[in-house]
Parts: C-alpha cells; structure tokens; sequence
C-alpha cells in the first residue's frame, strides 16, 4: 500500500480520507476526481505536493482509468453521486457514475490485479422501523429505496461478483451519515448549520422523527484505513459509531449551539420514499480489526463543525444560493 489511488477524494469524505492518508502513513496519493459540482479542489489546497497528486478526469472513462490503476497498488474508490434528493430529480448521473463507473475501474482493477476498497453506504440495506430493536449487519439483505441507494446497491453488488468470479482482491464498507468539515451545503447538517447561520429556520421533511445513525468522517477515515491494512479479501464491514439520532433532536442541537430557541423550525414537504431509520451494528469491524471511533461524543463534533461552518463561509457561501433554489423549487 504505497502507491494509493484515491476516486473522489476531493468531495467531501475523499478529500477527509486523502487528509488522513497524509497524517497517518507514507504512502503517495493519486486523487482521480472529475470535479462535479460536490467537489473543491480547495479541501486538498494544503497537502504536500510530493504526496498527493490531482487528476482531473472521468472513473467512467477507461482511457483515463486504465493507465492510473496501473500506477498505482491499490484503489480505494469514493467517487459516486451521493445525494438522494438529487437522485429523486435525475437519477441519470447516478447511473452512470455508481454503476458504469465502478465497472469501470473493478475491469481495471481486474486486469492489473490491484487491491480495491469499495466505499458504500448503509442506505442499500432499506431502512428499519422506528420501534425494530434490529440494527444492520453486514447479513441484512439488500432492499434499497432510491435511486441513490439503488445504484449504490448495483455497485456493491458488482464488486462481489468480481471477488467470485475473478478473484478480484477487494473489500467493502458501507457506513453510516457522515458529518464534518467539508460537507456540501446541500446535506442536512451542512444546510441547517448554515440555514441558522443566515438567521433562517432548519427546514426539516416530514415529522422529524426520521433517524439517521451519525458518524464524524474522520472516524470513516480510519476504518477505511483498517480495512486497507488489515481487512481480509471478499469481506464486507459495516461502519458505525452508535450515533442513533432522530433529525429533530439534531437541529435543536445545531439551534442551541448557535444561541437560537430550539423551537425555531419549519416543516417542510416530506421527501418521496424516506427512509425511517438506519442503525448499523459494527461489531465485526471493531473485534476482528480491533477498530474504535475516537469522536464518540456527537454533541462535541457537532459543536467543532458548527465552528468549522462559521469559520469558513468563503467555502460554503458561493452554493448556498442555488442549493437553496433547488429546495426551493420542490417546496423544502
Ligand atoms: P461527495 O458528493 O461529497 O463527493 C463525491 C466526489 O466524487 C466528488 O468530489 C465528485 O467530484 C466525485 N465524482 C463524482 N462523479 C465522478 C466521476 N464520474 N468520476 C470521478 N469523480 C467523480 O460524496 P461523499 O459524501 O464524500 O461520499 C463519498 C462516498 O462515500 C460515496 O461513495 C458515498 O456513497 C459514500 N458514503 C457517503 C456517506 C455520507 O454520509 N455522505 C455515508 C456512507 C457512504
Ligand atoms: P441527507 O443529509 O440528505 O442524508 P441521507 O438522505 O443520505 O440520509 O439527510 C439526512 C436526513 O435529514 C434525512 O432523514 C433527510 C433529512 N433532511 C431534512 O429533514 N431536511 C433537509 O433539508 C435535508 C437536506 C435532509
């Protein structure tokens, strides 16, 4: 693992990912990324240069891929349309992106016979019920609802046919929500963070009552790493922090760090097919790689990204606007 190539890593869990990369090992860093509208080159500005590289291009474009998967030991692929609401409006690029684009690079892979980590999510499990004493586990079958998940869902599928198939040496997580620095303004922390900031109110779909099971990516980060170091070839490891929260209790949190009443909150159109709850059960990450989150206390990351969000609105501002337009349009 010294020559790593790193897809999506200047959104925002890759460019995280690519920041822990620098600070806990030696190894050399390629980025692909092709700079979609989630991207900054700004969230990679202040790594070395003689450790980390950026290649603008396509991970649907084997021309781009082929050449770089070569290069490199081992892949660890983030690069993916990752916003359900958007995927509700057009799933196309979802498609593309998710599906044809992971194809692309696990071919690639398959020919130069790299290591390859797939990042994915808990979305493609479904969702549970408020009351279900059941959290995911890497055996819950797959049963996603949008088209996000759905394509997520078809990627991870991909991955596992190639291990089988092929012998592909890969792994794959899939994690809980993520929250932190560098998160785009469109993702519900980010958007209610800043919402507040402007002197507006949380715009929250449906009743509220939705659970999301919270992780600081910086906790992503690392056992992401574990898996690279010590994860076995064909396994799948669920991450996740015990960070069980329903999307109310989080805005009041984010209006009570921000010095404002927590019953200023505005209810807005619910969100087509919305998933109740996630839980995910990490108990075979954490006894077979020996991981444990650091940032346990949610309140406490929660307040560092609040702080993160007033301090760096020359990064946040310029999306503001149209993401809000965007909301807008579809009565949230
Ligand atoms: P993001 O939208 O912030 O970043 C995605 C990055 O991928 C961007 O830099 C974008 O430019 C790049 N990209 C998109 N299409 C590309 C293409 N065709 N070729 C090359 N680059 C492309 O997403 P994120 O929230 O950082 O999520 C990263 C990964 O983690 C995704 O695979 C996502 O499914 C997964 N994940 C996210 C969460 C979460 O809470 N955000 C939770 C679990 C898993
Ligand atoms: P989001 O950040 O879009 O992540 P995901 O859909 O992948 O879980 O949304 C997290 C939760 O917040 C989800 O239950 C939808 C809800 N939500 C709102 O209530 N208001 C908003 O403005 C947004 C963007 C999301």
């Amino acid at each position: 693992m010294d020559r790593l190539l790193v897809t999506g890593g200047a959104g925002f869990i890759g460019s995280n990912f690519v920041h822990h990369l620098v600070d806990h090992t030696d190894a050399t860093i390629t980025v692909l990324d092709k700079l979609t509208y989630a991207a900054s080159r700004e969230s990679l500005a202040d790594l070395p240069e003689s450790r980390v590289q950026l290649v603008v291009g396509d991970i649907a474009d084997s021309a781009t891929v082929d050449p770089l998967v070569a290069a490199h030991d081992t892949v660890v692929h983030f690069a993916a349309e990752s916003h359900n609401d958007n995927s509700l409006s057009d799933p196309s690029p979802f498609v593309q992106t998710n599906i044809v684009g992971t194809f692309t690079l696990i071919e690639a892979a398959r020919r130069h016979d790299s290591r390859f980590h797939h990042v994915s999510t808990d979305e493609v499990y479904g969702d549970l019920a408020l009351d279900d004493p059941k959290r995911f586990t890497e055996d819950t079958p797959y049963h996603p609802s949008s088209p996000y998940s759905a394509s997520k869902a078809g990627s991870d599928h991909l991955v596992r046919a190639w291990v089988r198939s092929f012998g592909l040496r890969a792994t794959i997580s899939n994690c809980s929500n993520n929250y932190g620095p560098w998160q785009h303004v469109e993702k519900f922390i980010p958007r209610q963070i800043t919402e507040v900031i402007d002197g507006r109110k949380p715009r929250v779909y449906g009743d509220g009552l939705n659970v999301r099971d919270w992780i600081h990516t910086e906790d992503h980060s690392s056992a992401v790493l574990a898996i690279l170091e010590r994860g076995e070839i064909g396994e799948t490891y669920l991450i996740g922090a015990d960070g069980e929260r329903n999307n109310l209790e989080v805005v009041r949190a984010i209006l009570r760090h921000l010095g404002r009443s927590e019953d200023d909150i505005e209810f807005v159109r619910d969100r087509a097919g919305h998933d109740r709850r996630y839980a995910i059960e990490s108990g075979k990450l954490r006894s077979r790689l020996g991981w444990q989150p650091q940032y346990a206390d949610f309140d406490a990351g929660l307040a560092a990204t609040i702080e993160w969000y007033l301090t760096h609105e020359t990064w946040w501002r310029p999306h503001k606007d149209a993401v809000e337009a965007f909301y807008a349009a579809k009565g949230q």
